[in-house]
């Protein structure tokens, strides 16, 4: 039961004060025009709706899910073993969270067969670009436009070197050419 409009990224957290933390994935996902949705799944308080959006995501036409959770952080790593999906994991420093420790082991230490790609504690820009990497490897233009990303990222670093060069500071080292990255 596929439907064609579907989004293609299911972004999930386990409670609405994760959302500061995981709004930055879906302004990503945004930016590369990638359709996402977003909302509440607790894996210990809405363990039955955690079960249905896990085995009903690729049915309804998700490609990725990106699932965030702090403290006690199982929704990834359950969300990832009741689906066939990519499940990204967004570790949050969360009001209940030692430190994020707890969140960031939690999501990162899965078993064997049961894979999360973990992103850095509070990352959820990364998770958003990973995403939007994993369809950019299947379609063009969002291939293209994470490879314009990624130049963009570059030239910003290297109007960094021109500005700590200019302003006196001594640089013994200098890239042949500015760039020449062929993403
Ligand atoms: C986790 O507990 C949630 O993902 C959140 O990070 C944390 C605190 O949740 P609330 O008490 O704010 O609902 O399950």
């Amino acid at each position: 039961m596929a439907t064609s409009n579907a989004p293609l990224v299911g972004i999930i957290m386990g409670s609405d004060s994760d959302l500061p933390v995981m709004q930055p994935a879906a302004d990503m996902l945004a930016h590369f025009g990638i359709s996402y949705e977003l909302t509440v799944v607790s894996a210990h308080r809405t363990p039955q709706r955690m079960v249905q959006y896990a085995t009903q995501a690729k049915d309804r036409g998700l490609k990725i899910i990106i699932a965030g959770a702090g403290g006690a952080a199982h929704l990834p790593g359950m969300v990832a073993s009741l689906t066939p999906l990519p499940v990204i994991g967004v570790p949050v420093k969360s009001s209940n969270s030692i430190d994020g420790w707890d969140s960031v082991l939690s999501i990162l230490q899965m078993p064997n067969g049961i894979p999360v790609a973990t992103v850095a504690l509070n990352a959820a820009k990364n998770a958003g670009i990973l995403a939007a990497s994993i369809v950019g490897a299947f379609d063009k233009t969002t291939g293209e436009k994470i490879a314009a990303y990624k130049a963009g990222l570059e030239k910003e670093v290297l109007g960094k070197v021109e500005k700590l060069k200019a302003s006196g500071q001594p640089n013994g080292f200098d890239t042949e050419s500015q760039g020449g990255r062929n993403l």
